[in-house]
């Protein structure tokens, strides 16, 4: 049987190259509160891992992809045994990443670790009164580089001290949160040496801050 994250990765590349899942740019999509394109998998696991074995990442507390896209870091952390929630404001993108991870509990990729994906605005107060997790239960939010001032914001004003903000980025500008603490930057490349699908990043900063 092969390995469950070798199948993960295989999954996502499958399905971001069918004609049947992609938008009208391809793979990417803007919505009404940016634009969707997807983190390199392989970069983010990488950073993942080094952030467990460093005890810098409790892989016990409720993680959420702020603006999940389809999924695939939700699905990713769930098959790492770290419980996962997604928030997305499009609809057509929860659907799809509501269906990535019922196709990938039959993969046998995820197990019985939460991975649950909303509908919403992950500014708004409203989306968490709806969800079973109010945001200051999240021990790490995870946001590929849109509206992440936001994100910034609401963990400085919400999250309790040690909480960890994961922000992926293409930019070499290092972004500054007010009350938070850049803890590390890494410079990771995706080892997997597929093809890199439409505006997929191949080598990307990952910034690593916590709640001061
Ligand atoms: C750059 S994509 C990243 C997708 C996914 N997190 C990943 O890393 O593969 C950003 C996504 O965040 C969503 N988004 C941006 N702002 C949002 C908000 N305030 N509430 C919900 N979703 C939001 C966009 O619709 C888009 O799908």
């Amino acid at each position: 049987m092969q390995d469950p994250q070798t199948t993960l990765n295989a999954y996502y590349e499958v399905i971001s190259k069918d004609p049947k899942y992609r938008f009208e740019m391809g793979y990417v999509k803007e919505t009404n509160t940016g634009v969707f394109i997807p983190s390199s998998i392989d970069i983010v696991r990488q950073a993942f891992r080094h952030l467990i074995e460093g005890e810098i990442m409790d892989p016990l507390q409720p993680f959420l992809d702020a603006g999940c896209g389809d999924g695939r870091i939700v699905a990713l952390a769930t098959s790492l045994g770290i419980p996962a929630w997604g928030i997305e404001s499009d609809e057509e993108l929860v659907a799809l990443s509501k269906q990535n991870l019922i196709n990938l509990r039959k993969l046998a990729v995820l197990n019985s670790t939460p991975a649950r994906i909303h509908r919403g605005n992950f500014a708004a107060a409203a989306t968490y009164q709806i969800l079973d997790k109010s945001f200051s239960e999240f021990g790490t939010v995870y946001n590929y580089t849109n509206n992440h001032e936001q994100v910034g914001e609401m963990i400085a004003r919400h999250s309790p001290p040690g909480t960890l903000y994961i922000l992926y980025s293409g930019d070499e500008q290092t972004e500054e949160f007010p009350g938070l603490t850049l803890l590390e930057e890494l410079f990771l490349v995706d080892q997997t040496g597929r093809d890199i699908v439409d505006l997929e990043l191949d080598q990307a900063f990952v910034r690593i801050y916590d709640k001061t």
